[in-house]
């Protein structure tokens, strides 16, 4: 196959996509690299002192894994230099980070997930990096705002994810389509692998924690029992596949078809309204979802239209092919 970058994939695209100005391509390619260092670090884990918990708590109470620190601090250094940023907002910061005033400052806000799958870190199990940017509202000449940040996932500009396994992938959208790319670590370069990824209308996979079923209502029981019951008119019953990643769980569904489900539960009576983050996880994968010619929905409302109240929101998501999604939130109805 001929060797496509992708800067030169993004210059393909620059007539038609008002995302692909020379900016953007910069910070495009800066988030590579952050991802490049993120990958040097999960593929070398177990040689280094970077398994394992910091012994901290994050704004989300969650243990912090050594290498969601390192992560989080690689991207934050790399991408406030980026000179394309104004603002940047990570899962494991409480609240968003202004580009300082030293630095060259542009009108994008990159909001991002560093580190996702960390449970799988220490047991050499995909992790990934997930990113949405955004660009802001009020005029460059003031401080970013919550305004500027909290956007529904309509106005991505861009999104996608970085995904670190057995070959090291970035999937991305700029709206024109979904792209994926595979790191060539003899050159060091992203090329061309994936063009034009379109999610199948109906696949044979279903992926959820079973484990949480004595803790979800009634619909979300009816509706795993759809994929899972003999008689669901689909001819035979869907096969589970769950790594606990959801880079990893959505990367398959995208290629293989079939939905993901993280629905509400009442394991943590404090948490009932999902674990996934909106922001850095569900809008993100969303726009990559819908883009591929799939859905994405939190049951109710499509996930791209939800007005975020706060950063660090939490929804149910129900994402991949249309019609399994539609089958899905048919029971919540
Ligand atoms: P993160 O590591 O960024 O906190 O994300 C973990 C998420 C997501 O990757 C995955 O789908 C989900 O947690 C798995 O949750 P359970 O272990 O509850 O199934
Ligand atoms: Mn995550
Ligand atoms: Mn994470």
């Amino acid at each position: 196959m001929r060797q496509i970058t992708v800067t030169e994939h993004l210059l393909l695209h620059q007539k038609k996509s008002p995302a692909a100005t020379g900016t953007f391509t910069h910070l495009l390619n800066d988030l590579i690299l952050a991802a490049k260092l993120i990958n040097r670090s999960v593929n070398k884990a177990g040689l280094l002192d970077i398994l394992g918990g910091t012994g901290e708590m994050n704004v989300q109470g969650e243990a912090v894994q050594k290498l969601d620190d390192y992560a989080n601090r690689a991207l934050i250094h790399r991408m406030e230099r980026s000179g394309a940023l104004c603002a940047l907002a990570s899962e494991e910061n409480a609240d968003f980070i202004p580009v300082p005033q030293k630095f060259t400052r542009g009108d994008y806000i990159l909001i991002f997930d560093p580190l996702d799958g960390s449970s799988n870190i220490d047991v050499n199990i995909n992790v990934g990096t997930i990113f949405s940017i955004l660009r802001r509202k009020s005029p460059s000449d003031q401080d970013v705002s919550y305004d500027d940040i909290l956007q529904p996932g309509v106005e991505q500009v861009a999104a996608g994810y970085f995904l670190y396994g057995p070959s090291t992938m970035l999937v991305y959208t700029t709206g024109l389509g979904v792209h994926g790319f595979t790191l060539d670590p003899t050159v060091g370069e992203f090329l061309l692998s994936h063009p034009n990824m379109r999610i199948k209308e109906r696949g044979k996979y279903y992926s959820i924690n079973e484990g949480n079923h004595h803790y979800w209502d009634e619909s979300t029981q009816k509706a795993v029992g759809y994929f899972k019951g003999k008689d669901n008119g689909l001819g035979a019953p869907y096969s589970l596949r769950y790594v606990g990643s959801l880079v990893a769980d959505f990367h398959r569904t995208l290629l293989y078809g079939g939905i993901f489900m993280y629905p509400m539960d009442y394991k943590q009576p404090d948490k009932p309204r999902g674990k996934l983050r909106l922001m850095c996880e569900a809008s993100p994968l969303a726009f990559v979802a819908e883009q591929a010619g799939g859905a994405a929905s939190d049951g109710r409302r499509r996930i791209l239209e939800i007005e975020p109240q706060a950063l660090h929101e939490r929804v149910p998501l129900f994402i991949g092919s249309k019609e399994d999604v539609a089958s899905a939130i048919g029971y919540y109805r």
